[in-house]
Formats: C-alpha cells, structure tokens, sequence
C-alpha cells in the first residue's frame, strides 16, 4: 500500500475519461472486474431479482462510490465483491482471482456502518483482533496497532474502551481494524450515515488523508451525493427494480482534496450531474432513503 500515486503519462488525452486513462496506463493493475454479474434472491413467492448486467472494473488506487435509491443492490454488490454473498450470473475477480480465493486471502478489509466494536476490549485490541485470530505474536499486534492508530489520528486512545469513544472515534477504529492486514481492498457499506453532519464532513476529510496516504482502492456505499462527489475518483449510479449501473460519473476534481474542494465551481457542477442521473433512473419509482433525501434538500442541493 506504499505505491506511490500512479502516474498518467498518456499523450492523447482527449478521448478518454481519467479513469480511463489510469487504467491505460497502468495495464493489468485492476482490483476488481465484475462481469454480466447478477443477483437474484430466492423467497417463496417467488424470486426477487436484486442485480442484473452489472459489468464494472476497478483500477488499483481508484475511489468508487455507490449510489442509488433504497433496495437498488449497493449492500449487495459490495457483499459480492467481499464474496459474502454469491453471484447467480456472471463473475467477480478480486486481485485477479476469484472473490473466495480474495477472502480466504484476507485481500481486503470490511467496514460498516455501525463499527461493530467489542465494547470488552480496549481499542488496541479491537485494532489487533484479526490479526490475533491470525496467530500474530503480540509485539508484531501492538507495534501493527500503534501504527493504526497513528494513522486515523487516535494515538493516546489504546487504552480506552469503544463506549468511552465518540460515534466519529469508533467509526475509526473500525477502518483502523478493516485496514489491520493492509488490505488492497477496503469495502465500506455507508460508514458514515449515522453520524452528525459536522462529524460526517470532518470523517470525509480524514478518509480521503487515509486514502492519500495507503493507495488503498476503496469500494463505498452512500446515500450522500456531496458526500459521494467529495470522496470519490468514479460515482457509480444505481437504478432498481432489478439493480443496474445507470451511469458512471468521472470525478475530475483536483488531488488532493480538501476543504475547499466543496466550494468549487466544479465541485457543484458534478453534484448536479449525479443527482439528474439519480432522478432520471428513479423515474418516480424508487426514492432515496428519507433521512437522506432531507438531507440534501437541508444542504439546498435538490
Ligand atoms: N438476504 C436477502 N434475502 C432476500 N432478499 C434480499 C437479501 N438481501 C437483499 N435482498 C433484497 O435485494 C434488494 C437489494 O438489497 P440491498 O440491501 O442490496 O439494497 P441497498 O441498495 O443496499 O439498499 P439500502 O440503501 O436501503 O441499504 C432488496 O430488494 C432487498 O430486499
Ligand atoms: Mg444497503
């Protein structure tokens, strides 16, 4: 994860998006490749169809947000690519192999949107937990978490239990434990939707440091266009009824990104551009979660 930032060098731009011309440039480098996957559920009456054709490669070191209305398949998808769940069309490579192989290889780090923290254990042992279940000796666990901790900005809270932590404290000692193996792949289903907006805002910043500083690929669910525009180097965005990739929206903002990022011309430009594609493909049919389309009505952005 110490790559340095990959370098586009390609001469003719013009025709192509930036994405593309990562992935040009650095050939065979792509962490994920789903192809033609789909996803039906089985229930009694009969099955419910959660995915359809959903084809999309992700280049190593790329930020790629889902987005769509409520029961589009976000959770889904990212539960395929972390093979928590099985494909029933199409395939899924992580790192060049099967999403099982990627597992069991421990390739990528899971986080959620509540931390999932064992309120018995202090912070530094919750961080070193998967390696502990790995048989890690103890020095290699604390020297690993110390590390952690510096990195999301907690050193000094080792001791502390996670019920003695903000809700923004222990969502980072969540992803200071999803990033213990130094995953290639971090995979965040909506991390951030239970926190504040104030909260939300400054864990936006910090995962993006995050992400400037391990090159990790990070495959992230939201339901926060702003949020998603900010972060992200593709939005991906979903239609349901069954889950489709509507449109992929290349985020040309400036690395790195910061505060002022949100005042940027461009910066509203794009939010405008994924919302249209939102609503076109919701058609009046599927609806963003209420908490979140108030949210964004508050933010004066619909
Ligand atoms: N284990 C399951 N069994 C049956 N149906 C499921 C299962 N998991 C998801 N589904 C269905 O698949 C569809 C997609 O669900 P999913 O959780 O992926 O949506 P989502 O986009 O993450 O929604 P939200 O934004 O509300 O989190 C929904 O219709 C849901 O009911
Ligand atoms: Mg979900």
């Amino acid at each position: 994860m110490t790559d340095p930032t990959p370098t586009v060098t390609d001469p003719t731009p013009t025709d192509r998006t930036p994405t593309e011309r990562i992935t040009a440039a650095l050939p065979g480098t792509s962490v994920v490749r789903i192809a033609g996957v789909g996803k039906t559920f089985g229930t009694e009456s009969g099955g419910v169809r959660a995915l359809e054709g959903i084809d999309l490669t992700i280049a190593q070191g790329e930020f790629v947000s889902l987005i769509g209305p409520s029961g589009c398949g976000k959770s889904t998808l990212l539960r395929l690519i972390g093979d928590l769940t099985a494909p029933t069309a199409g395939s899924i490579e992580v790192n060049g192999k099967p999403a099982r192989r990627a597992r069991l290889d421990r390739d990528y780090g899971m986080v959620f949107q509540a931390p999932v923290l064992m309120d018995w254990r202090t912070v530094a042992k919750n961080i070193e937990l998967p390696l502990e279940v790995m048989g890690f000796a103890r020095e290699e666990r604390q020297k690993r978490s110390g590390e952690l901790l510096k990195l999301v900005e907690l050193e000094g809270f080792a001791g502390r239990h996670p019920w003695q932590l903000s809700g923004g404290m222990q969502q980072r000692v969540a992803i200071a434990r999803a990033l213990a193996f130094d995953p290639k792949l971090l995979l965040m289903d909506e991390p951030f939707g239970a926190l504040d907006e104030m909260t939300r805002e400054r864990m936006n910043l910090e995962l993006m440091q995050i992400w400037q500083r391990t090159r990790t690929t990070v495959v992230f669910v939201t339901h926060s266009i702003p949020e998603a525009v900010f972060l992200s180097t593709r939005v991906v965005v979903m239609s349901a009824r069954p889950g489709r990739i509507a449109k992929i929206v290349d985020i040309d903002l400036p690395q790195p990104r910061n505060v002022e990022t949100r005042e940027q011309e461009r910066y509203f430009e794009l939010v405008t551009e994924v919302r249209e594609a939102l609503r076109r493909r919701e058609g009046g049919e599927g609806q963003l979660a209420p908490p979140d389309a108030d949210r964004i009505r508050a933010e004066g952005l619909a």
